[in-house]
């Protein structure tokens, strides 16, 4: 059963929610990026503040509008966005909803690059810091660490593997295979080391609103 309407379980409880794209700088001009909205990381940061929790919303590159009540820190890149993450430590919990971009460009160039007519830039790629899987093993780790997993296929093992390769306490398994991205509903799986709950697709808001219900029940 949810709490009560205007039950505050998490008061008390500082949380840190990541969410939207990250921006990898190229050039003064240019980035890597990816197709996330932000909108169920900052569903998420709102249903959490709405139980009473102190909300730390560290938000990659989205026009999306602050939820009430919450400390909303903006990033660019991965990097930006790990250091964000550490500033916000201690807290009790941590939702890892960013779709962190997996590699940036080795080296950014400082003016920006040009047509030579001739030769093509080369991009060398390096991988970013896996924040969830670092702050997994963190000496300040949050009692309670929430990574996503954003999946098009074989969903439920995707996000096992990685629950157990993040060593992080739950994921939230994403169907990606419809068109979630940049959508309202999501249908979502939550795997935890308990097993595996099935939920219905629903509207992000109302994910959001399930998982800060779990989490006030894991944590209150
Ligand atoms: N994540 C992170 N830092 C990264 C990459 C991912 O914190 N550099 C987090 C995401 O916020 C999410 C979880 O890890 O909570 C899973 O992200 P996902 O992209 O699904 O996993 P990857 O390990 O990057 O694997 P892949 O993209 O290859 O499926
Ligand atoms: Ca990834």
């Amino acid at each position: 059963l949810p709490p009560p309407e205007g039950a505050r379980p998490l008061a008390g409880k500082r949380a840190v929610v990541t969410a939207g794209p990250t921006h990898e700088p190229i050039d003064p001009v240019r980035y890597i990026a990816n197709r996330s909205s932000g909108r169920q990381g900052f569903a998420i940061a709102e249903a959490l503040a709405a139980l009473g929790a102190d909300v730390t919303l560290v938000a990659g590159p989205v026009t999306l509008p602050a939820p009430r009540n919450v400390r909303r820190i903006d990033v660019e890149s991965a990097r930006e966005m790990r250091q964000a993450v550490e500033d916000a430590l201690p807290a009790d919990i941590a939702v890892m909803v960013a779709a962190v971009a997996d590699w940036r460009v080795a080296e950014e160039a400082p003016t920006k690059l040009k047509k030579d007519g001739a030769s093509l830039p080369p991009l060398t790629l390096a991988e970013n810091p896996d924040i969830l899987a670092e702050l997994s093993m963190h000496d300040r780790r949050p009692r309670l660490v929430v990574g996503f997993a954003a999946e098009t296929d074989n969903v439920v093992d995707h996000a096992s593997a990685k629950l157990a390769r993040k060593g992080c306490d739950w994921i939230v398994a994403n169907d990606v295979s419809g068109d979630v991205m940049g959508g309202a509903d999501n249908r979502v799986h939550l795997v935890t080391a308990g097993g595996v709950e099935d939920w219905p697709d629903l509207p992000k808001s109302e994910v959001a609103r399930r998982l800060a219900d779990r989490i006030a029940k894991e944590c209150a």
